[in-house]
């Protein structure tokens, strides 16, 4: 049976208004804006408003994505929503941005893969394609993590920021060929990243809320050490699946966690820091959003060109990892 080949026809971000810089943040916390920077590259991020939410987010997202791809949400078969934010615990965040948009013939899901979790959702958007079960797939990567911190845990609350990515995806028109996938996950390592209540392990209850069980948790080390071996790994085995070598990757598009995990990355793939893309001064880590908003402002910026080759690789709570290559 023959498959369709997958392609971006136009992808779409979205941040909202208000900027909480270092400084301020140090105001709240006991950091500083040189540990901040030093640490993790980070300089400011976005926080959503209190009546502003991951699908209002990811839906602007969309539709700046569908503008750029000339589709029509009527157009949309499908939209998936990867999100750890989502608007309720269920239904689907995907299901909220459906309705937004108008997308009224679209099937509608989440995926959860955390930061990992939009190239986890392009890579099931690829698999409806190519089986020809779906043409026009949107997937969004949003997320209001401001809503799941613990504003006065310094080791985590100066990480993370709102925001989010989108991509239409389509049969190829020759641009944004997806040449490869690699997923990964170890479950061996779900408690290093996580949040532990509200799930059916520890349902919401005054006791839970106490004790802070329904914000995220995270041991920063152990994370750190699994991201700068994985994200290398996984982006040399993409770049081996598409067949290309290391050396003619023009973009590399990191998830934005750490600048010191991002040049660990780039580092492990021979490339200069001239051909990675970094945004996570402004943004800091907006976990599925991140790749998407990167690959976004790579293509405003007029970083991507056709025929380039890009590399978008991801890891997350799971712990997940992602790398997908794609010919511009
Ligand atoms: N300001 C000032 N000091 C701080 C801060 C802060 N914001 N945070 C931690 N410190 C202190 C610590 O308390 C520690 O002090 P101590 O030595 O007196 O105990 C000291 O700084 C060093 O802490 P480390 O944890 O060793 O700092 P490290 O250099 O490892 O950086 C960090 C910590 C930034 C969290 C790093 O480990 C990291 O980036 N980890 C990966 C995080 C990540 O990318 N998560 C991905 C999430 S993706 C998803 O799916 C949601």
């Amino acid at each position: 049976m023959s498959r369709n080949i997958a392609s971006i026809l136009g992808t779409g971000s979205y941040v909202p208004a208000k900027v909480l810089t270092n400084a301020e943040l140090a105001t709240q916390v006991d950091t500083t804006d040189e540990w901040i920077r030093s640490r993790t590259g980070i300089g400011e991020r976005h926080i959503a408003a209190a009546d502003e939410h991951s699908s209002d987010m990811g839906f602007k997202a969309a539709e700046r994505a569908l503008a750029k791809a000339g589709i029509k949400a009527s157009d949309l078969d499908a939209v998936i929503c990867a999100t750890l934010s989502p608007d309720f615990p269920w239904p689907a965040t995907a299901c909220l941005i459906q309705r937004k948009l108008g997308a009224d013939k679209a099937l509608a899901f989440d995926v959860s893969a955390a930061c990992s979790g939009l190239v986890y959702a392009a890579a099931v958007a690829e698999g409806l394609i190519a089986a020809g079960t779906s043409k026009y797939v949107l997937v969004v990567g949003t997320e209001k993590l401001s809503s799941i911190l613990d504003w006065s845990d310094r080791n985590t609350c100066v990480l993370f920021g709102d925001g989010a990515g989108a991509l239409v995806m389509g049969p190829s028109n020759g641009r944004g060929v997806i040449r490869s996938m690699m997923l990964g996950a170890d479950g061996k390592q779900v408690e290093k990243l996580y949040q532990p209540g509200g799930g059916t392990v520890c349902p919401a209850s005054v006791d839970s809320v106490s004790h802070k069980l329904h914000f995220l948790k995270m041991e920063g080390k152990e994370v750190f050490k699994f991201a700068v071996k994985i994200m290398g790994e996984a982006s040399a085995s993409a770049v081996a699946q598409a067949g290309w070598k290391p050396e003619e990757v023009s973009l590399f598009v990191p998830h934005q966690a750490n600048i010191r995990i991002i040049e660990a990355a780039a580092k492990h793939m021979g490339l200069p820091m001239d051909k990675v893309f970094v945004n996570l001064d402004r943004y800091g880590n907006t976990s599925a959003a991140s790749v998407g908003l990167a690959l976004d402002e790579a293509v405003a910026e007029g970083r991507v060109k056709a025929g380039d080759k890009l590399v978008l690789v991801a890891f997350g709570a799971g712990l997940t990892w992602a790398a997908t290559a794609i010919e511009w």
